[in-house]
């Protein structure tokens, strides 16, 4: 980086005057060296503990189970809900990224890579996201990394005030944007595939660099950081990861009827729809993918893909079938074989990790994982700080949902945690 910056100033220069502008040039140099490095070497400037200066909880205590903390945890956050948080208001963001530099700087993003392993394995994100802008901030500022490609779909829908502070943050990076197309998302419709789809094109149309398109939602953080993320997804050797299984009977009516938007809601016509165009049986699976850009390009340009999606659009959660279905079709590159004894669950697959309520339990009589510490959103837990300890011991990239109304610390010890651990590696 430095010696790139010195060559560029040395040389830049036309060659015939040469002193005054090599002892410019020096100084100009010294002043850089001594404005960059207090930025990259001083770790400390990028550590998170100090942000929270007000709350006395120890996340070290909470990232290690302690039900004394936890609990403390949960009073915290009832004083917090009775309005004790400053929060940061769309215009707020508006406002700070006029000066981009200032907003880096304050909101602790980190602009070098920090390793040159990472560097040469540049990711892609499709973020969808529709509200919460505070939330979509702590979210980009735990994977950003300049080497990264972002895509932010931002719900038609949205107030217009969130989609300025987005656009306030896209500003103020290179490797962030705004989807060049947006859609109003209705839940559960062919919508929220298409979110993706328009991020896929942009992201696979701007760079050739990234290596893996991981999707995500307003309601992700998470739970590793961007070199185990790397490290996991070059263990891939080419191949995509994500929940693919059987398909259960009592989810057929999603896609062997047709459905249809009425006044902002889907609802079943009750027609009966053609078998999709595909020798494949359909698998189930989740709206969350870790693929690779090869598959990307596949997904876009094949047009047998595309018939199927043609045919998947007047279904109810094609996102949830579509993505796990491609998976299993022979030719696409990186997919699973179709035999069942390939099935990957939410649980073996690394792309999310998700509490449903009907699954929680004791682990030791056999639940795939132990009840939610925070509360459920239809049927889904939004993690509260005692979800953190069991969590990360699992090999998942990320885990949803997460939100600072109803759990700030869960977010906020996590942030710390794997900020901390990725700043440590760059001491050794
Ligand atoms: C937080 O808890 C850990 C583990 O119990 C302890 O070592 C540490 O000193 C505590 N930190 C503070 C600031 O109290
Ligand atoms: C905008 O930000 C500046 C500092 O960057 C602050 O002094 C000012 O009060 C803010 N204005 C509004 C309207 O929030």
């Amino acid at each position: 980086m430095l010696r790139k910056l010195l060559r560029r100033r040395l040389f830049s220069y036309p060659t015939k005057c040469c002193f005054v502008v090599l002892i410019f040039s020096l100084v100009t140099f010294s002043v850089l060296i001594i404005h960059q490095k207090p930025e990259f070497v001083n770790v400390r400037h990028l550590e998170l503990v100090e942000e929270n200066p007000s709350s006395n909880i120890n996340c070290t205590k909470v990232l290690q189970g302690d039900v004394g903390e936890i609990q403390k945890v949960k009073l915290e956050m009832l004083t917090v809900k009775f309005g004790k948080r400053p929060r940061w208001t769309p215009y707020d963001y508006v406002n700070m990224t006029r000066d981009c530099g200032a907003f880096i700087k304050r909101r602790k993003y980190i602009v070098e890579p920090l390793s040159k392993e990472e560097e040469e394995f540049p990711i892609a994100y499709s973020i969808v996201v529709h509200h919460k802008i505070e939330m979509l901030d702590r979210l980009l500022r735990a994977i950003y990394m300049p080497q990264n490609f972002y895509c932010i779909h931002v719900d038609k829908k949205s107030e217009d005030s969130f989609l300025a502070a987005v656009m306030g943050i896209a500003s103020c990076f290179s490797n962030v944007f705004v989807a060049s197309q947006l859609e109003s998302v209705i839940y559960a419709s062919w919508s929220r595939v298409q979110a993706d789809l328009n991020c896929m094109k942009d992201l696979y149309g701007m760079s050739t660099a990234w290596k893996y398109l991981i999707n995500l939602c307003g309601m992700d953080f998470p739970i590793k950081t961007n070199l185990e993320i790397v490290r996991k997804l070059k263990s891939f050797v080419g191949e995509n990861n994500l929940e693919t299984e059987k398909m259960p009977s009592n989810k057929e009516e999603r896609w062997k009827k047709r459905f249809v938007i009425v006044n902002g809601k889907l609802i079943n016509t009750g027609t009966i729809k053609k078998h999709p165009p595909l020798e494949t049986p359909l698998f189930s699976g989740s709206a969350y993918f870790v693929v690779s850009r090869e598959y990307v390009g596949y997904v876009l340009e094949n047009e047998k893909i595309q018939k199927f999606m043609e045919w998947a659009q007047d279904t109810y959660s094609p996102d949830e079938y579509l993505w796990a279905t491609i998976q299993r079709i022979p030719e696409v590159p990186g997919s699973l074989s179709l035999s069942h004894k390939y099935d990957l669950s939410d649980m073996q697959a690394v792309a999310r990790f998700v509490k449903w309520q009907y699954f929680e339990g004791d682990v030791s009589k056999g639940a795939p994982y132990p009840p939610c510490n925070g509360v459920h959103v239809r049927s889904v837990c939004v993690f509260g700080a005692g979800d953190l300890n069991w969590m990360l011991r699992h090999h998942h990239l990320f885990a949803n949902k997460f939100d600072v109304d109803v759990d700030l610390f869960a977010i906020q010890c996590l942030d710390e945690h794997l900020r901390h651990k990725a700043l440590e590696t760059l001491k050794h």
